[in-house]
């Protein structure tokens, strides 16, 4: 299958047609979504928590993103794959967002990149747009900002919660982005965003009135377990079985019983006594 462009993302919102994606960090798990027909990729700094074992978001460096987007890349070549730009990469000034945002785009060819923040990023947002990207924001639930929000919480759950988060939608298109995610919010204020707005805009944990859904995958595949939001659902759980195949390989070690001769190399026939001459010689 082609890759999505912008057009047809753009065409898919007005036809109605709902927008799958999900996240991958490495080359394998990249492979199994295209082959699976996803949509998009989103090389979120969520890896952070699910690869390297950090308590959040925050110590992702912009080195260790784009090693990601790179593997991912080399393994979905037919997909619209998104980098994620981490904190302090975009926060600070236009000119670190631009130059940032072209490092994802230079270094692991990326479809799109994506930032955190509503009105206060507008400047970051228009300045990539200007310079020829293609930038997608994010609001609601905002884990680079969690602190500020008082934790992994929803958002948008009040009239003037909603309102605001609305105001940002709108500032965003304004501003130039191609697309909106909106996380961990409640269905209905998901659905005011997503018919005002002309962009795509995609829920993770925001409800079905959406133009797409976005699951984070060490969450769906039952790989992450630290904690699970409630917006979650599990299609597997990898991270048990790879738990019994580590511990029947333990047993079968301690047991003498792997490896067997069907897991083993044959000498040619006849080298075997060969071999044993020799020795004794
Ligand atoms: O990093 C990520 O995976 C994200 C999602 C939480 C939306 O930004």
């Amino acid at each position: 299958m082609a890759k999505l462009s912008r057009i047809d993302l753009q065409r898919m919102k007005k036809d109605g047609k709902a927008v799958a994606w999900v996240t991958a960090y490495d080359f394998p798990t990249a492979q199994f979504a295209e082959k699976a027909g996803m949509d998009m990729l989103l090389v979120g700094d969520s890896l952070g928590m699910c690869v390297y074992g950090y308590e959040g978001t925050i110590p992702v460096t912009v080195d260790q993103a784009i090693m990601h987007c790179e593997a991912v890349r080399r393994a979905a070549p037919n997909t619209f794959v998104i980098g994620d730009m981490p904190f302090l990469s975009y926060q600070t000034t236009n000119a670190d967002a631009v130059l940032n945002a072209g490092r994802f785009y230079k270094e692991a060819m990326v479809d799109a990149v994506k930032l955190e923040g509503g009105i206060r990023v507008c400047g970051q947002i228009k300045a990539i747009a200007d310079a020829g990207m293609l930038i997608m924001g994010h609001i609601g639930l905002t884990p680079q900002s969690s602190g500020q929000l008082g934790g992994f919480k929803a958002q948008g759950t009040t009239a003037d919660a909603a309102i605001s988060l609305i105001r940002d939608a709108e500032a965003i298109q304004e501003a130039g982005a191609f697309s909106l995610l909106v996380e961990a919010v409640p269905p209905e204020v998901c659905r005011i965003i997503r018919d005002r707005l002309d962009i795509p805009v995609y829920s993770i944990g925001a409800g079905k009135y959406a133009d797409g859904q976005l699951m984070i995958c060490a969450d769906m595949l039952g790989i992450f377990k630290a904690f699970t939001p409630k917006f979650v659902k599990r299609y597997a759980d990898l991270g048990d079985q790879v738990v019994d195949a580590f511990e029947t390989y333990v047993k079968d070690v301690k047991e003498v019983s792997f490896p067997t001769e069907a897991h083993s190399y044959n000498m040619i026939s006849g080298e075997l006594e060969k071999l044993n001459q020799l020795l004794k010689d």
